[in-house]
């Protein structure tokens, strides 16, 4: 008899955005007047950028002509892309080499993947609030325990709480923490570290001999410059940190697919080299991501795909400015929007997170994300993205001053 990954079984409800979308759904077909604005998950909203749009374009066109057609892509990424990422690190200071870089299909499916390298028995640890992609990934493998409902915590998980009081930064863990999952800017609360504070995670890690993984996919959006980029600008980080990146918020990829991941060589564990099974594991499992793709990708290091990628997100944070202001304006609490496209709100009056869920959704037809949905430490709160349109964003806004 066929027996299945029973692991599956221990997962929770739902993925926290089709919970929201099957809300959504009940609501617009009992109420199909209802003009609903959407300012719930992460999706972008604006057109590709022209470079971006040329270079898939003469993506194609080689694809037409036998002499310049492209079939299956080199598993770990085309190296005129892995170059254009390494020069872009080098830039800023960080010595990445491109046979480190691992070219994927983006940045949540590498999160989601890369537990894999570890045994079983490693401990993680989570920021919590978080994206819940890194808990749910170790849900399926099997290396979380037991759930307790009343609490919404796994008995083999270190949940690191980012609050008020530590300004959404969580402390060094105090019990045992194998593998840890930080992310910065950070999905949900749009908060992001500075140098020195990534400094003591790093230091942490080498003297624990953990590893952390630091999904860096809002980096383009810091506006602070004592804020890290990557977390190779701190010292240490290349024999205990993989940073996982993305072309989705930056660039307007989540429809196309690219993102990457960066393991240095001298990142050993168990005496074995994470890069080398990495490059094994994607080597099997994985055949590549799209030519055009990769090439549209390139396109975005050029002069005119950075001053592109700038412009797309400043469009984005003039819409978090509008939010995190108006919240502001009209007396609720607000945190991040200034190095993240993400607005994290204190509900009003004490209700849960999904309540005023309900509320918005049901009174102005405003969506958002309820804070429980990233881990207990997010309940209470509420994350509003920035990723609507300008007209949209200002008509949330405007709404909001009627509730
Ligand atoms: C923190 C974080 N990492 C990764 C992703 C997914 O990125 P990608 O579109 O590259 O899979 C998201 C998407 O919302 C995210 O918030």
């Amino acid at each position: 008899m066929t027996k299945i990954n029973a692991n599956y079984q221990k997962l929770p409800g739902s993925y926290l955005f089709s919970m929201i979308a099957k809300k959504i759904a009940a609501y617009s077909a009992a109420h199909p007047d209802a003009q609903i604005i959407r300012l719930g998950i992460g999706d972008v909203t604006q057109p590709l950028g022209a470079p971006v749009i040329k270079a898939l374009h003469e993506g194609v066109d080689e694809m037409a002509n036998a002499a310049t057609f492209h079939g299956y892509a080199p598993d770990l990424g085309y190296s005129f892309l892995r170059e254009a990422i390494a020069g872009e690190y080098k830039e800023r200071g960080s010595k990445i080499e491109a046979d480190e870089i691992f070219v994927s299909d983006g940045a949540k499916s590498d999160s989601a993947n890369i537990q894999e390298l570890f045994d079983l028995d490693n401990r993680i640890a989570v920021s919590d609030p978080v994206y819940p992609v890194y808990v749910d990934s170790n849900v399926m493998a099997g290396r979380t325990g037991t759930y307790d409902a009343a609490t919404g915590m796994w008995s083999d998980v270190t949940y690191m709480p980012c609050t008020e009081e530590n300004g959404f930064i969580a402390d060094l863990p105090k019990e045992r923490a194998d593998i840890i999952y930080l992310c910065f800017p950070n999905n949900p609360t749009g908060m992001t570290v500075t140098k020195e504070q990534l400094q003591r995670w790093v230091d942490y890690a080498n003297e624990h001999d953990s590893v952390i993984i630091y999904d860096a996919a809002y980096e383009a959006y810091i506006t602070e410059a004592d804020k890290p980029h990557s977390i190779y600008e701190c010292e240490g980080a290349r024999t205990c940190a993989i940073e996982i990146r993305s072309f989705s918020k930056n660039a307007g990829f989540t429809g196309l697919r690219l993102g990457f991941t960066v393991i240095p060589k001298e990142l050993k564990r168990g005496g074995c080299s994470l890069h080398d099974m990495w490059a094994r594991r994607h080597g099997t499992k994985y055949n590549g991501a799209p030519y055009i793709v990769q090439k549209a990708g390139a396109a975005c290091y050029t002069p005119e795909g950075k001053a592109s990628i700038r412009s797309e997100v400043g469009y984005y944070m003039e819409n978090a400015r509008i939010i995190y202001t108006s919240l502001k304006d009209m007396g609720y609490t607000v945190y991040g929007g200034v190095n993240a496209p993400y607005i994290w709100l204190k509900t009003p009056d004490q209700m849960t997170s999904w309540d005023f869920f309900d509320r918005l959704l049901e009174t102005i037809h405003v969506v958002g994300t309820p804070g429980a949905g990233f881990g207990p430490h997010g309940e209470g709160f509420f994350r509003l993205t920035a990723f609507g349109t300008r007209e949209n964003t200002k008509k949330a806004m405007e709404r909001f001053r009627k509730l």
